[in-house]
């Protein structure tokens, strides 16, 4: 049974960097008219109140979104998230947080599509119902992986893939390698996007070797780790693998790290900016 639940969690400091990845990768594919999908496999409930007990209990927001709400960074990676955070909340004032599926969606043109899956009952409807009506947008009650075999290729060439798994349980590590290699097969030309958790280093740096070893070419990993290592204290940072990223991609966070340090970072936290293979052309 799933009991992991994003709502305790959206929001904070991983999913600023998730949801600013998320949004430069789009934001590329809008550079050209030709249409593209957007399949998010772990979609969640695609949108959070703050004044829920869910949010109020951990507070995580606080050490996330908030801090940057009334930043201008003039760092376009940002400003482009901190933008459609506030347009998502147009009376001025951080009442809901969206989640990655209500941010593409925000983002989608005409010609562009969204596909999302979510096996938790409760997160799934609240996504369906969010969406209901919405001919641009698919969600179906799919495990992730089986979601990729049933959902992948879509009909568009260009797009992207958000993996973004709860890591609740072992095999959301050990399936994710394989599932990713499939996704390829079927869609080679999208670009990859996986979050991953810090809570251990040996941990995180034997998740993220993996791929380096799959010989995933053109493999960027990006890392925003607000609290020094621990391992045993919680997660003290999260990170990104992207594959196929936008060539401007690397250079854009490379600038926008240092803004994102100083606003969410406490003293030895850390920021890591990495082409794993590959270069950027
Ligand atoms: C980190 S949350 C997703 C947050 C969302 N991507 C966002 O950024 O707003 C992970 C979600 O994956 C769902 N989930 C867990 N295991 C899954 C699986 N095997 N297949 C599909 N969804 C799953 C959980 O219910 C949870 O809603």
């Amino acid at each position: 049974m799933l009991s992991y639940r994003h709502s305790y969690h959206a929001g904070n400091f991983a999913d600023v960097l998730k949801h600013i990845v998320q949004i430069a990768v789009i934001e590329y594919l809008k550079k050209k008219d030709k249409p593209f999908t957007v399949h998010d496999t772990h979609g969640g409930a695609g949108g959070y109140l703050i004044d829920s007990g869910h949010m109020q209990k951990t507070g995580e927001y606080r050490d996330g979104i908030e801090r940057l709400w009334d930043r201008r960074t003039e760092i376009g990676v940002i400003d482009q998230y901190v933008k459609l955070i506030r347009q998502l909340n147009p009376a001025g004032k951080l009442r809901e947080y969206p989640g990655s599926p209500q941010i593409s969606a925000s983002l989608l043109r005409d010609q562009d599509r969204l596909q999302c899956t979510e096996l938790h009952s409760t997160d799934f409807e609240l996504l369906q119902k969010r969406f209901a009506g919405n001919k641009q947008v698919r969600v179906e009650k799919l495990d992730a992986w089986q979601g990729i075999k049933a959902m992948l290729p879509p009909t568009h060439r260009r797009g992207m893939v958000l993996i973004d798994p709860s890591y609740e349980l072992e095999k959301d590590y050990t399936e994710l390698l394989p599932a990713l290699q499939m996704a390829k097969q079927r869609w080679s030309t999208a670009t990859y996007a996986i979050w991953y958790p810090v809570l251990d280093r040996n941990r995180t740096e034997h998740f993220v070797r993996q791929f380096v070893q799959a010989e995933m070419p053109d493999l960027l990993r990006l890392e925003l780790c607000p609290r020094p290592d621990a391992s045993g204290r919680g997660m003290t940072g999260s990170g990104m693998l992207v594959i196929n990223p936008p060539y401007t991609l690397a250079q854009h966070m490379a600038q926008a790290m240092p803004a994102l340090k100083d606003a969410l970072c406490e003293t030895g936290g850390h920021t890591l900016v990495k082409q794993l293979t590959g270069e950027a052309s």
